[in-house]
C-alpha cells in the first residue's frame, strides 16, 4: 500500500512540477504579413521548446493600428504578458506610469550591455537607469527595393540611385508599370519622406529637425529640396492603389512596380516569394545616394503581472529573445539585423550583407521613433496623408505646416 501511496505522491509532485513550469503567455505584435509571421514563429517555437506556451496575439494592420490596442489593454488592467513596440519612445508613458516590468536584473544576468550592438538600442529601452525592453532586431527604413522583372520588361537597366530611379520612371509608365509602389498610409508616406531627407541631405539636417526640433531648419532651403522630392514620389506612386505595405512590396515582387521605398522588413516578403537578392530584386541602402542605415526595429516590453508563474515565464521569454540561436533564426526570416554583434548570419543574403557592412562601419542614425514622440509622429504622418491625397497642396504649403509641427514637437 505504501509503495502505491508513494507512487501517487511522486506522480502528483511530477504533475505539479510540470504544471508549475508549463505557463501560457500571451504575446501581442503586428507581424501578420508572410515574412513577419514566419519570423515571429521562430520565437514562438523557441519559447514552446522551454515547456511554456506562446499564445500568439497578432493584431492585423500596421503598428498604428496595433499600438493603441496594446496601450489600452495595459492601461485598462488587461495586460498581455509581452508586447512589441518599436525601438524608441512609444512605451515611455507606460514605463513612467509604472506599468512595465523592470528588466535590469535579466539584462545584467544575460550580459545585454556587453553584447547588444549598437548600444543605443539599449539606451532606447532605458528610463532612469533601468532597462524596460528586450531589443530583438535592427530594422532600417533606408532602402529602395527594385524589381529586375519590371526594368527588364521595360527594356531598362536597374537604377543604382534615386536620380536614376526618377529618370527611368517615364519609360516604366510607358511599359505599363507603376514607378513607385506605396501603400496609401501615413506611416509609409512619412517613412519615405524621412528616407529621402537622410539620403539626399547631410545627416545633420535630419538630426536638427527631428532631434533638436529646429523649426528654422525645418522651414529652410535644404528641407525644401525634400518637399520637392516627396512631391515627385507622390506623382510616381499615384497609381499605387494599395493600402498595406506588403501589398506594395508584392507589386515589386510581381514586376507590376519598379520600386518601393520601405524598411528592410520587406526582405521577408521577397524571401517568402522565393526571390533571390541581387538576381530577382536589387536593394539600394540610402537610396544608392549615401550608404547609411537608421537603427530602428523592434523590442518587446513586459507589462507588470501579478501571477508569479507568469512573471517567472516572462523572465525566461525576455532572456530567450536575445539568445544567439533565436537571434539568427528570427532575423534571417524577418529580414532584419541581429541586436548582437557576436552572431554569424552565414545565411544572410546580398542585401542583408550590405546592411551588416554599413552597420559595422558605424554609418547609422537614430530611427525617427527614437527622436520624436508618438504624438508628433502622428501629426507628421497626418500631414503626409493629406499631401499625398490632395495634389493641390504644394510642396511649399506642406513645408510651412511641417515647420509649424516641428516648432511644437516633443
Ligand atoms: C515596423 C516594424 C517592422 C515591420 C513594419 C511593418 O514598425 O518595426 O518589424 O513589421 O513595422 O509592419
Amino acid at each position: 500500500m505504501k509503495a502505491i501511496r508513494n507512487a501517487f505522491w511522486a506522480s502528483t509532485a511530477l504533475c505539479a512540477a510540470t504544471a508549475v513550469s508549463a505557463t501560457e503567455l500571451e504575446v501581442t505584435h503586428w507581424w501578420t504579413s508572410g515574412g513577419e509571421a514566419a519570423a515571429v514563429a521562430e520565437i514562438a517555437k523557441a519559447f514552446d521548446a522551454t515547456g511554456h506556451t506562446w499564445v500568439d496575439g497578432a493584431i492585423a494592420g500596421s503598428g498604428n493600428t496595433a499600438r493603441p490596442i496594446m496601450i489600452s489593454r495595459i492601461t485598462g488592467g488587461d495586460p498581455m504578458a509581452a508586447t512589441q513596440f518599436n525601438h524608441g519612445r512609444q512605451a515611455e508613458e507606460l514605463v513612467e506610469a509604472g506599468l512595465m516590468r523592470d528588466l535590469t536584473d535579466i539584462a545584467k544576468a544575460q550580459g545585454w550591455t556587453e553584447v547588444v550592438n549598437p548600444p543605443s538600442l539599449l539606451d532606447s529601452c532605458t528610463v532612469d537607469g533601468k532597462i524596460y525592453c528586450a531589443p530583438i532586431n535592427i530594422h532600417s527604413w533606408q532602402w529602395l527595393w527594385l524589381s529586375d522583372k519590371a526594368y527588364t520588361e521595360a527594356g531598362l537597366e536597374v537604377p543604382t540611385n534615386w536620380d536614376e530611379f526618377v529618370a527611368a520612371a517615364p519609360a516604366l509608365v510607358e511599359a505599363g508599370k507603376v514607378p513607385l509602389a506605396m501603400g496609401q498610409q501615413g506611416w509609409q508616406q512619412k517613412g519615405a519622406f524621412d528616407v529621402l531627407m537622410i539620403a539626399l541631405l547631410p545627416n545633420d539636417i535630419y538630426l536638427k529637425v527631428n532631434r533638436d526640433k529646429d523649426a528654422e531648419v525645418a522651414a529652410g532651403p535644404e528641407v525644401a529640396k525634400i518637399f520637392e522630392a516627396i512631391s515627385i514620389a507622390r506623382d510616381l506612386s499615384k497609381d499605387s492603389n494599395v493600402q498595406d505595405w506588403n501589398q506594395a512590396t508584392n507589386m515589386v515582387i510581381t514586376g507590376q512596380a519598379g520600386g518601393q521605398i520601405m524598411g528592410d522588413w520587406a526582405q521577408g516578403e521577397f524571401a517568402v516569394a522565393g526571390l533571390t537578392a541581387g538576381e530577382d530584386y536589387h536593394c539600394l541602402p540610402g537610396l544608392g545616394s549615401k550608404e547609411i542605415l537608421t537603427t530602428g526595429g523592434d523590442a518587446f516590453y513586459f507589462p507588470v503581472l501579478k501571477d508569479e508563474e507568469e512573471s517567472a515565464a516572462q523572465a525566461e521569454l525576455a532572456a530567450l529573445m536575445l539568445e544567439p540561436a533565436v537571434q539568427v533564426a528570427f532575423n534571417l526570416k524577418k529580414g532584419s539585423l541581429p541586436v548582437r554583434g557576436d552572431v554569424d548570419l552565414e545565411a544572410a543574403n546580398d542585401c542583408m550583407n550590405k546592411g551588416l557592412k554599413i552597420l559595422s562601419g558605424g554609418d547609422s542614425l537614430p530611427d525617427i521613433n527614437q527622436l520624436i514622440s508618438s504624438d508628433t509622429r502622428t501629426q507628421l504622418e497626418d500631414l503626409l496623408v493629406e499631401f499625398f491625397a490632395d495634389t493641390s497642396i504644394t510642396p511649399q504649403e506642406a513645408q510651412e505646416r511641417f515647420a509649424d509641427i516641428i516648432a511644437d514637437a516633443d
